[in-house]
């Protein structure tokens, strides 16, 4: 069997990596990585480094199959087709206030990196030296970033979870990115080396209201996940600055339900309930739903 370069356990990385439950170095044996206290992690067919046992309770699976397709596929859109921009502007103002903080061997690690795309999108951006890392929790969605990520060589996929200890030595990354997934403040800013920089992006309360308004099944996000900057400034970064773009794209009503599937709310809808009633709101504007997109970023500094 070929092994896909981004599948197979890079020797760089075993500087970086820590165990998540001891947080002692961790040390290639045969196919799996050992502390030196007896936990272990398997490195085939994914690097494991979620350890077996209690969870915590807030602790779910991560995204399904069928989440990761229909992720993977949006994002091949989002290059091309019209009807994506407003949320393809929201992630290239995402991308653009984490690319001034790349510079020449800057270690990137990305928290429920999904599908890889945003790894993927600023390694074409910088091509000089750089270590990017993703971590997710799902398997589906690590099988989906070995393939998007296939000819980036300068990056390595692993499997965690973004609320426990990260499998990641303290002052060693420059860039912790989180972007619509779960992460620990402390963990972020424990593993960010002294001036590195923790970027978060959320939806904000705006994002498709129109879609929560139709479907009353659907709960509404909370209405705000984006760490305050007074919660960044009083968990210890030194500084911190938040960003929000508001903006709108036309869609079908299929279209509205596969990026609604794609994500938690999948949990909560039904296509053959939902979409009808999508229907019908669109049959009022010409068989298009408008939908607002609201994306809030924030950005805390570790001190020096
Ligand atoms: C909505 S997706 C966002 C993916 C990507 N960050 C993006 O912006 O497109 C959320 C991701 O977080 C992952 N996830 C959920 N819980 C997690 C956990 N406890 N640890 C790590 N990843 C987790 C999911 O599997 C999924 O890939």
């Amino acid at each position: 069997m070929t092994v896909s370069p981004t599948r197979a356990l890079p020797t760089w990385l075993l500087d970086l990596l820590a165990c998540p439950l001891c947080g002692r170095p961790l040390t290639l044996n045969g196919d799996h990585l050992a502390c030196g206290v007896g936990h272990t992690y398997p490195t085939w067919p994914h690097l494991d480094l979620l350890p077996p046992g209690k969870r915590p309770p807030n602790e779910g699976p991560g995204d399904t199959a069928e989440m990761a397709r229909l992720r993977a596929e949006w994002e091949r859109r989002l290059d091309g087709d019209a009807a994506a921009s407003g949320e393809r502007a929201a992630l290239e103002h995402y991308l653009d206030t984490i690319a001034p903080r790349l510079r020449p061997g800057a270690v990137v690690l990305d928290l429920g990196c999904g599908t890889g795309d945003a790894l993927r999108r600023l390694g074409a951006r910088y091509t000089g030296p750089l270590t990017l890392i993703g971590l997710d929790i799902s398997v589906p969605m690590l099988d989906a970033a070995y393939r998007i990520l296939r000819r980036e060589p300068r990056v390595a996929v692993l499997r965690a979870s973004a609320r426990r200890r990260l499998p990641l030595r303290g002052g060693t990354v420059d860039v912790v990115l989180r972007r619509l997934a779960p992460a620990l403040l402390d963990e972020a800013l424990r593993v960010l080396k002294p001036g590195g920089a923790y970027v978060t992006a959320s939806f904000g309360p705006a994002h498709r209201r129109e879609l929560y308004d139709a479907l009353s099944a659907l709960p509404r996000p909370k209405a705000t996940r984006e760490p305050a900057l007074d919660t960044l400034l009083g968990q210890g970064f030194a500084a911190a600055e938040h960003h929000g773009w508001r903006g709108a794209e036309m869609v079908t009503p299929a279209e509205a339900l596969d990026r609604l599937l794609m994500g938690p709310a999948a949990f909560h809808l039904d296509r053959a309930r939902d979409l009808p009633r999508l229907r019908a709101l669109a049959g009022e504007s010409g068989g298009v739903l408008r939908l607002t997109t609201d994306i809030e970023v924030s950005v805390g500094i570790k001190a020096d």
